[in-house]
């Protein structure tokens, strides 16, 4: 890819779903134009947070509207409470009162949240409405604004009701990640580096030499990480859409991640992003301990997550100690999990994650205690 070229496009392929993730600073101030093709009634719905639509709102809808497009405009309370069952028949109850039918078309604006609430309303609503992303953190611009999982929580755990459904099209406006707080970068960016730990080992060379221009949000290294990540994740949707084999590949670092989130809370103790950071140092080291990665390749992984100021140890978490056992038993409730054998995603080396089901759980154990867990 050209270093300076903007925007960037890539390409999901998906034939009758087919979509184009754009990427690039200026894209919100240009959205009349860039999604009137997908607005055929000339008209749409943006469904944000009230903290997206306090910075970014009124430009948004002023865009949409400079491009003859008529806004209607949803905030939901930030959060992720609000991606709920009582979120989600808020959030029709509320399109049933702008009289949407299944001609219209929603425009999903905000972070993760945001995205797999309403994704998931544009899924069921009047059986399958369309719907175009606009991501607002890096986090929703490198993973979950692309690739077509909606969903809402449980108290029985995160995203387990849920539909697949692709957006028409996602806008990734490098300018909106300027008003993030430096802490939500860093965990988005744990997701970038997860990139190039599970399949591409010349990326994550480039994000060892370029992850401090990419934090501190320089155009052109930004632009490139995004791109490589989302063309990464688009190859691997486009072989796997449903996730029957190779897309969960893309969940390294998460088993760890889901149980320290769980016994945390899935707040701001632990963003998810900094989960999936110290879940991905774990997953490398647990591959070496195994036997399966080498210690250097692990440590490797280690010092770079750790440079970008995410954690990759137990104790260095708020809520530590851990207890070994509440960490394994949560690991075995993962969606990934089958009928109660535990699923890793783990390493042979940089670059080349795997599968490895049915995980011993007494090495897990000990492995988990070796961490600083409590037996
Ligand atoms: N976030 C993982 C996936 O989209 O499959």
């Amino acid at each position: 890819m050209n270093a300076t070229e903007h925007p960037r496009r890539v390409r999901v392929g998906l034939g009758e779903r087919d979509y184009e993730v754009v990427i690039g600073p200026g894209l919100i101030d240009r959205a009349g134009r860039l999604l009137t093709p997908f607005l055929p009634r000339r008209r749409t719905v943006i469904v944000t947070d009230a903290n997206v639509a306090a910075h970014h709102g009124e430009r948004l809808a002023s865009a949409l509207e400079a491009g003859g497009i008529a806004v209607d405009m949803i905030a939901l309370p930030p959060g992720e409470e609000t991606k709920s069952f009582a979120g989600l028949e808020d959030l029709c109850a509320r399109l049933l009162a702008l009289k949407l039918d299944r001609g219209d078309v929603l425009t999903v604006f905000g972070g993760g949240v945001v995205g797999d609430l309403a994704g998931f309303a544009a899924a069921i609503y009047k059986r399958g409405i369309d719907f175009v992303q606009i991501p607002t953190t890096l986090l929703a611009q490198v993973d979950s604004s692309v690739g077509g999982k909606t969903a809402i929580d449980t108290p029985a755990g995160k995203n387990l009701i849920g539909a697949f459904h692709q957006p028409r099209a996602v806008l990734a406006d490098l300018d909106v990640l300027a008003t993030l707080p430096a802490r939500e970068v860093r965990a988005g960016y744990a997701e970038v580096l997860k990139y190039g730990l599970l399949g591409d080992a010349d990326f994550f060379d480039w994000l060892e030499a370029n992850g401090e221009a990419v934090l501190r949000l320089e155009t052109g290294p930004l632009a490139y990480a995004i791109a490589r990540s989302v063309e990464m994740k688009a190859e691997i949707v486009v072989e796997d859409e449903r996730e029957v084999g190779r897309r969960a590949l893309l969940n390294l670092g998460h088993t760890f991640a889901h149980a320290l989130e769980s016994e945390t809370g899935f707040g701001s103790a632990l963003l998810h992003g900094e989960a999936v950071g110290i879940g991905c140092a774990l997953a490398f080291r647990l591959s070496a301990e195994l036997g399966l990665c080498s210690p250097e390749d692990a440590q490797r992984a280690e010092c770079t997550i750790a440079k970008a100021g995410l954690p990759t140890r137990l104790h260095a978490l708020s809520s530590a100690p851990f207890q070994a056992d509440r960490l394994l038993d949560h690991m075995q409730q993962d969606k990934k999990a089958e009928g109660g054998r535990l699923v890793f995603v783990l390493a042979r080396a940089i670059g080349q994650a795997f599968t490895a089901k049915d995980v011993d759980r007494d090495a897990v154990l000990r492995f988990l205690i070796a961490e600083g867990a409590r037996p």
